[in-house]
């Protein structure tokens, strides 16, 4: 029986930058302060972050798990709370950051986990990290599936339009269609600085990965927003 999650830490990563871009810009469009931003870009890029733990109960020294894949999948769903676990343990105290982590897979028809909360019971932060996490997990390549381009991952959205806030979803689809959705991320650790592009495809059919961007036309800084390193910060990991 093959893993059912094999867990890449820079790729989970790389999600959790993704996640953030999407979630200032989705947060700015729907007016919120300028701090209130700020907080909920920190909850994308760590929203995911109990998974590291999880892959260690699954598969490293905490060995809980059945060797059945539906209790792997059980498992898996506890990986938002064990998100909002470490972040706690790590003295992240504001709800905001907590809150938004916690239910990040509550759906808005009450189907999601971990409480199966409805509608505005789901704290804001945490709806708006639903719509963007769900489309960079559409647009990224997975080991099963090719990533989709932006607008059939809006489509494959829009079929499954129930798990979302429809006022945070069309936000989010003025926001990709007005701006796109590439961005030019900044990343610093001590001396060392590295760039990294982020974003999805609009189109069908592009073979080239995130470098081929360059060569779309697109002037660097025209259509390209640099996440500044101030922006996230983080210094959980
Ligand atoms: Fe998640």
């Amino acid at each position: 029986m093959g893993r059912i999650v094999d867990y890449n830490l820079t790729e989970e990563l790389e999600h959790g930058i993704f996640v953030s871009c999407l979630v200032r810009d989705l947060a700015r469009e729907l007016n919120l302060d300028e701090p209130v931003v700020y907080r909920l870009t920190l909850a994308g890029l760590l929203h995911d972050i109990g998974k590291l733990r999880l892959a260690n109960y699954l598969y490293g020294t905490e060995k809980i798990v059945s060797p059945l894949v539906v209790e792997e999948m059980k498992y898996v769903r506890m990986h938002s709370m064990l998100s909002y676990d470490i972040l706690a343990e790590r003295g992240y105290d504001d709800p905001l950051i907590l809150e938004s982590v916690r239910y990040h897979h509550e759906n808005f028809d009450g189907s999601g986990y971990p409480a199966n909360l409805k509608g505005d019971e789901i704290p804001l932060g945490a709806r708006i990290i639903r719509v963007c996490d769900v489309f960079a997990a559409l647009t990224t390549d997975r080991p099963y599936r090719r990533r989709f381009d932006a607008d059939e991952a809006v489509r494959l959205m829009i079929d499954e339009i129930r798990h979302f806030d429809l006022k945070i979803f069309l936000a989010f689809e003025r926001v990709i269609h007005r701006t796109g959705t590439k961005y030019r991320v900044r990343i610093s650790a001590g001396d060392d600085e590295i760039i990294r592009l982020f974003g999805a495809e609009r189109e069908k059919a592009s073979e080239g990965g995130p470098e081929a961007y360059e060569a779309d036309g697109m002037e660097p800084d025209e259509e390209e927003r640099v996440l500044h390193e101030s922006d996230t910060a983080p210094s959980i990991i």
